[in-house]
């Protein structure tokens, strides 16, 4: 296990030799407990309507240039039966914090995809209710994706204004509350936020491991400019603590956190592919990520769902989008996985599988 400090040091180290040793290790760990089998998700970004205001995001609720939109079930199932056909064992559904999405609506939607598709389904729909959460998992939904985004509360608590009682602590609360109720529970961060120091990146990893989450997404922060924090350019008035909000320091918090939480998943995020087109996705696969949830969002919605600029727009069909990343994982020795792709740290914490 390593320590904080042993964490900020390398979270800082910049030999390129060095690093090397960090990605063989994680790539070590990641191939020693999850294997080669990189899981393919679809993602459909269901609804761009969003009640928060968080400062970061381009869809918030204060962003009025947005064309907002909702998909019918009949849209979303039709993608789910895409999914399906090109083999995956799961969708993503995705959302702002949209209450024209009811919970009976979320569960005639599983119900629905699970009869109809037999896909494992991942819920990321934000902060809900308590009694939804339950409700949908009891439908059928194996799984929920809540970013707490920075593990200090202060940055936290500055980038989210506050609905009636959005502070960090809840979103902590509500990931337990997910792992207690039955869900494969998912999470993950920023990398770079104006204001983010490196102690604080290895408190997020730390915090990965406190919570014994099963599946940890990072991503950089990409500034958007019709947010607050894509305006002012705070991240120049700190220049010695502020974390660079790059490739480079995003794919070394992957594979610190491969090293910390062998046994999670972890994607190698649209954001990372957003910032390295090149090799994005593929660095991230090589430095201790192990999933990858191409967006299937049809056009023109997934030109809308706008939380940062630059997301990869080109039309590629979702057969062309599926054989190019197919022909990556080829080219860098990793295989396709196969079925639901649970999290090996969900079926141990729930004794589906027992450590050898
Ligand atoms: N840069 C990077 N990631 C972002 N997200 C939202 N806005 C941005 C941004 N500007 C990510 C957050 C959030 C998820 C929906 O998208 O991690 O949890």
């Amino acid at each position: 296990m390593l320590t904080k400090e042993e964490i900020v040091y390398w979270l800082k180290e910049d030999n390129p030799d060095l690093l090397q040793a960090l990605w063989q290790n994680a790539g070590l760990v990641r191939q020693n407990h999850v294997g080669a089998a990189v899981h393919l998700r679809g993602i459909i970004e269901i609804s761009n309507y969003c009640q928060r205001r968080c400062r970061y995001c381009g869809i918030n609720a204060t962003n009025k240039t947005v064309k907002r939109y909702l998909m019918s079930i009949e849209e979303i199932l039709q993608v789910a039966q895409t999914i399906q056909g090109l083999g995956y064992g799961t969708v993503v559904l995705q959302a702002g914090e949209d209450f024209r999405i009811t919970c009976d609506w979320v569960l005639e939607l599983i119900k629905r995809i699970k009869n109809e598709t037999g896909l494992a389904v991942t819920l990321s729909l934000g902060e809900r209710h308590p009694d939804e959460l339950e409700a949908w998992h009891w439908a059928g939904a194996d799984r929920y994706l809540l970013k707490f985004e920075t593990a200090n509360p202060l940055l936290f608590k500055k980038i989210h204004p506050p609905k009636n009682k959005g502070v960090w602590k809840n979103r902590v609360d509500i990931l337990k509350f997910l792992k207690e109720i039955g869900y494969e529970t998912g999470s993950g961060i920023m990398v770079g936020l104006p204001g983010q120091s490196y102690e604080e990146l290895a408190d997020s990893i730390l915090l990965f491991k406190e919570l014994d989450l099963d599946m940890i997404g990072n991503g950089p922060f990409i500034p958007h400019p019709g947010t607050p924090l894509g305006k002012d350019n705070q991240q120049r008035k700190n220049p010695v603590q502020q974390v660079p909000n790059d490739a480079l320091t995003t794919c070394k918090v992957n594979a610190l956190t491969r090293i910390v939480c062998p046994d999670v998943n972890i994607p190698s995020t649209t954001a990372l592919a957003t910032v390295d087109r090149q090799q994005g996705r593929e660095s991230g696969l090589m430095s201790g990520a192990n999933v990858i949830m191409p967006d299937f969002t049809p056009l023109p919605y997934r030109q809308w769902y706008d939380i940062y600029p630059g997301r990869m727009l080109l039309y590629q069909t979702p057969e062309e989008q599926h054989a190019l990343l197919v022909q990556m994982l080829r080219k860098i020795g990793r295989t396709v996985g196969q079925g639901a792709g649970a999290s090996l740290n969900y079926l141990k914490r729930t004794e589906r599988v027992f450590d050898s």
